[in-house]
């Protein structure tokens, strides 16, 4: 595996790579990688001829209290398992040399940047987008991969190739859980033993609310019941959103007297604390 930690390097390495005759395959992480991240690598993998993969924790997407000084790094035990999974290419560019001094034009997706996690984490979508886009130019990828997991990124990130006119394609993969269904993330390095095994009820609840909506319970029905279980859950701090969601639009839809005959996909999104630690994870329901 190449490592590279220059902008201009890998630009110039992507072509001399014979990059512009293979398809690549783009990976974008923040490291301390997990079976989530891993799963995307794979896949990336299959359906690509070159796979480079990037670690960058973006200050930009942190807002002031939150946990970038203490974000988990691990970049010895990453590099080992990006090279056992037989990756490329692995850029790992330093603070300086994505922003640059005087560093001052940004991307912002309106709308879809302001709901969910955005209502919560001011800037923190504008921060994604525009290093992701960043991330695109100095790569060129023909693919990009994103986890479900973080399902507003990936949607945000959908729009921003559409709308600005990226030539490539966004491949979302499934979300990769523990076996008690807890999502995967890097974030869960944080959780004490007992935060650990309360956070269990994140993923049943939106197990039990998708098998509401399959049995047709009203929407107000299940928004309500996924307030109250949290709300009632051991350990859980703050509830910041729990509901039934438009997929597209990410609108709120469980006060509308949604027609699940019309309407078939459905969005339930959640963002709690346990502790001091933010999860988030949501599930896709058919009706
Ligand atoms: P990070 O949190 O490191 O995640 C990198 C990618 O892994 C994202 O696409 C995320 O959705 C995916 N991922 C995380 N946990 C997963 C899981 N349990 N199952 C499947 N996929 C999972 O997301 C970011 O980094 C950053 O915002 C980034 C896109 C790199 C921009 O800085």
């Amino acid at each position: 595996m190449e490592i590279i930690r220059d902008v201009k390097m890998m630009q110039q390495t992507g072509r001399s790579f014979g990059m512009e005759d293979k398809s690549v395959g783009f990976v974008p992480t923040m490291g301390a990688l997990h079976e989530g991240h891993l799963s995307l690598i794979r896949r990336c993998k299959e359906d690509n001829e070159i796979t480079v993969v990037s670690i960058f924790v973006n200050p930009a997407q942190f807002g002031p209290s939150e946990d970038f000084n203490g974000y988990p790094q691990d970049p010895e035990s990453d590099m080992m398992k990006l090279e056992d999974l037989g990756v490329d290419l692995l850029f790992f560019p330093e603070k300086g040399n994505i922003y640059p001094d005087g560093f001052s034009t940004h991307i912002s997706v309106e709308g879809l940047s302001d709901r969910l996690c955005g209502l919560y984490r001011e800037g923190h979508f504008r921060g994604v987008a525009t290093v992701v886009a960043k991330l695109f130019n100095i790569v060129n990828p023909d693919r990009a991969y994103f986890g479900q997991k973080d399902y507003q990124q990936a949607l945000i990130i959908k729009r921003l190739v559409r709308d600005l006119n990226f030539d490539l394609e966004i491949i979302v993969c499934p979300t990769v859980r523990e076996e008690d269904g807890l999502a995967m993330s890097s974030r869960n390095l944080y959780l004490s033993e007992e935060e650990r095994a309360a956070s269990a009820v994140i993923y049943r609840t939106l197990i039990e609310a998708g098998e509401m909506i399959r049995s047709g319970s009203p929407m107000s029905d299940v928004g309500r019941f996924m307030e109250l279980q949290l709300k009632g859950a051991p350990m859980i701090r703050e509830i910041q959103y729990a509901s039934v969601y438009d997929p597209e639009t990410l609108e709120d839809i469980s006060m509308t007297d949604v027609n699940i005959y019309v309407r078939k996909r459905f969005l339930l999104a959640l963002a709690v604390f346990i502790g001091k630690t933010r999860l988030i994870d949501n599930i896709l329901v058919e009706s």
